[in-house]
């Protein structure tokens, strides 16, 4: 998994693996912050760990910082690439290495409110509804094929970190179910080179 955040979305994926509701295991955790409560989880779990290098941009990772990343991977025999809350756009090197593969959450129904924070832009469009999106990551930021959705309300008196709260709750559920679907059905496209 990787993940540049707080990793309430780790946590409920080891969560439903314990329970017995995903058949899968986490081999690493990987992020791009040394500070990121993700990787605090982890060491917790026991589970390993990496931080990538710090580069020289703030948003995407350097050619050769993505060709770590991929070896990290493949050292840990990695099938499926989970992102939740990673902060940086991948790009060629890296989905080339992993064509198919790797899978991300975003909290909005896509293709609507890409982008940062899409629950203040679905409050700022008075939009009823949002939710969040499983989808297969490709080179544009947030448009690859959609694997699963799930619906949120907007409720009256709803501010950005109520509604927010509600979206990852519902995060929570939908990406488990939707990486079982994917083991399941082998929904992953291309090996590893
Ligand atoms: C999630 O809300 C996800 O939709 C977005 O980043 C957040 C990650 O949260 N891409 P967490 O680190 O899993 O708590």
């Amino acid at each position: 998994m990787l993940g540049s955040g707080r990793g309430s979305n780790f946590a409920a994926i080891l969560a439903s693996i314990a329970s017995g509701r995903l058949a899968a295991s986490i081999s690493v955790v990987i992020s791009d912050r040394e500070d990121a409560g993700i990787l605090e989880l982890a060491r917790e779990a026991k589970i390993p760990t990496v931080v990538l290098r710090k580069g020289r941009f703030r948003t995407w990772l350097e050619p050769e910082i993505e060709e770590e990343l991929a070896q990290s991977l493949r050292q840990f025999r990695v099938d499926l690439v989970v992102l939740a809350g990673f902060l940086r756009v991948l790009k060629g090197p890296f989905l080339a290495a992993y064509p198919g593969r790797v899978l991300n959450i975003h909290p909005s129904l896509l293709p609507a409110f890409k982008g940062k924070e899409a629950w203040k832009q679905a409050l700022a469009a008075g939009a009823v509804e949002t939710g969040c999106t499983v989808h297969w990551v490709d080179l544009e930021v947030d448009s690859g094929p959609i694997l699963g959705q799930k619906k949120v309300p907007i409720l009256h008196g709803d501010t950005p970190e109520s509604l927010h709260a509600r979206i990852q709750e519902a995060e929570h559920l939908l990406y488990s179910e939707v990486i079982q679907r994917v083991i399941e059905r082998k929904l992953w496209q291309g090996i590893p080179s």
